[in-house]
């Protein structure tokens, strides 16, 4: 199956369906996301905080595909915001993958308590600037954050990776991506699996003869939100990817809007998570 791809405001293109491993340790990752890039998936989407950019890059490096053909993400810890820290937490990133050059980084975590993520973008401009990472952007922040990034340096990030599935839709924080020219992903796209048993998702699934997570991924994929569901599951890996040889229609998107929540939310309020230490290594 083809997966679309999509142009940031950088002129990079993302493979819009890209594989989240959360949680997935290290010692499994290379079996795991060997699958996944067997099955044809062309974007990886890790962090200094799962644990497994180690195991990431031995998968990216054995699957025999160029380099470039895979589009991998990686994260900024909360504990490391700062130039100089930034800096070292970027080299320890490359030397766990054990790539040359990174296709993304993200800022994991405004922690605005520590008000250094202007500083933190600033280094990471270094560092896009050096051609050690392609693409730069951030994740979790809302509008007065990305708002300051871009007047105290004038460059617009190309993501910002945020809380989004049918129960969190972030409908009011949409606008102001679209004009900014800021891609959203759409992070626990699939609600952490908690909506599977959805009856109003399980109709539309039986209406198109598809699986129920294939229609939550198709409606992220029908607004231009890039995804990247995570699953231990060959089945579900599998099937994640087969999303672009069906279409909803409209009144499906009506009933999917209808179920959008103010107390959807399943992670950390953004504005309120601190500096939290990395957890251990499982
Ligand atoms: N930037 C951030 O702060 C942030 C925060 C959270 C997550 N993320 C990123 O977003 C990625 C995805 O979010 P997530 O890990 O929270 O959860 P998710 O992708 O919304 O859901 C994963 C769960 O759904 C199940 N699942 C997957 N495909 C399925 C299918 N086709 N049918 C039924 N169940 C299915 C999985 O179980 P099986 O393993 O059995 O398939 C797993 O339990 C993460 O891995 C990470 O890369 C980023």
């Amino acid at each position: 199956m083809t997966v679309a791809n999509l142009t940031l405001n950088d002129g990079a293109r993302i493979p819009q369906v890209g594989f989240g491993v959360w949680q997935l340790p290290d010692a499994r990752a290379p079996e795991v996301i060997g699958h996944a890039l067997n099955s044809g998936y062309r974007h990886i989407d890790t962090a200094h905080a799962y644990n497994n950019e180690e195991g990431v890059g031995i998968a990216v490096r054995e699957s025999g595909l160029p380099r470039d053909d895979i589009f991998v993400t990686s994260k900024l810890w909360n504990m490391f915001h700062g130039r100089d820290a930034t800096m070292k937490a970027f080299d320890g990133t490359m030397q766990r993958l054990g790539l040359e050059t990174l296709d993304m980084y993200l800022i994991h975590w405004p922690v605005p308590m520590e008000d250094k993520y202007v500083e933190s973008w600033k280094a990471m401009i270094e560092l896009r600037d050096a051609g050690r990472i392609k693409s730069i952007g951030v994740s979790n922040f809302n509008q007065d954050h990305l708002q300051r990034l871009i007047d105290e340096t004038g460059v617009v990030p190309v993501v910002n990776q945020i809380e989004l599935h049918p129960r969190f839709q972030q409908r009011a924080a949409r606008d102001y991506h679209e004009k900014m020219g800021i891609r959203i992903e759409s992070w626990s796209p699939l609600g952490q699996g908690n909506i599977i048993d959805d009856p109003v998702l399980k109709s539309i699934a039986a209406k198109h003869g598809k699986g129920v997570g294939q229609v939550i991924l198709r409606w992220h994929v029908e607004q231009g939100l890039v995804v990247i569901p995570r699953s231990k599951t060959p089945k579900h890996i599998d099937e994640n990817l087969q999303v672009f040889d069906f279409a909803l229609d409209a009144g499906d998107m009506e009933q999917i809007a209808g179920m959008d929540r103010a107390d959807g939310r399943i992670g950390p309020v953004p504005t309120e998570l601190g500096v939290v230490n990395l957890p251990p290594k499982e």
